[in-house]
């Protein structure tokens, strides 16, 4: 019998898969909350001065909006093996019971789906901080794919393109926009001249 392939994002996935799919759609993940409390030393940070990306961490209430991809049967091994290598900072594999928003009200039952997810025995898990400490590290990180204020915004717009709510994100997001802002070149954030007549 053929199963469906269903790869679930919430963070970096949701803006930028990258990888080929047949379908995608808003979806969420009971039992689960997305955090940013995984080190990334590889992406959004350095070795020695790690950002801060997402993770889901166990949430018995939760319910964790992200994007579902299904991925055809025969990408299925490429794809993986290309997220292994993307994910490959503390990330591993786990089974989820995924739910379609357009199936959110109908009788049937969640679909499997794969999520990659940073467990505390991870050497780059950084845990809990205040949403202060944790803005202010975002706002000091820079790696490989780019700073990491941009990670932490764009995950918010793209939360916010599909009418989800995470008050994690958005309030990080709140004071790591603040925080650019204030920390702008004072020229950056004047308005530009008039133009000569
Ligand atoms: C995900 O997006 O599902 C995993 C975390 C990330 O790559 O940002």
């Amino acid at each position: 019998m053929h199963r469906e392939t269903w790869i679930f994002g919430y963070g970096s996935l949701i803006w930028r898969p990258a990888f080929r799919f047949e379908r995608m759609a808003p979806g969420y993940i009971t039992g689960w909350a997305r955090r940013f409390w995984q080190g990334s030393t590889d992406h959004r940070g350095v070795p020695g001065a790690p950002g801060r990306v997402v993770t889901l961490v166990p949430a018995p209430l939760g319910r964790c909006w992200g994007m579902a991809y299904r991925v055809a049967a025969a990408d299925v091994d490429e794809v993986l093996r290309a997220l292994d290598h993307r994910e490959k900072g503390g990330y591993a594999r786990c089974d989820v019971p995924l739910t379609l928003a357009e199936e959110a009200h109908a009788e049937s039952a969640p679909r499997a789906a794969i999520v990659y997810v940073a467990t505390p025995d991870n050497p780059d898990y950084l845990g809990e901080a205040p949403l202060s400490e944790i803005a202010a590290q975002v706002l000091a990180s820079h790696g490989p794919s780019g700073s990491n204020v941009e990670y932490v915004l764009r995950l918010a717009d793209a939360l916010a393109a599909m009418n989800a709510t995470d008050d994690h994100v958005t309030e990080l997001a709140q004071l790591v926009g603040q925080g650019a802002v204030a920390r702008a070149p004072r020229s950056e954030s004047r308005p530009a001249p008039a133009a000569a007549p």
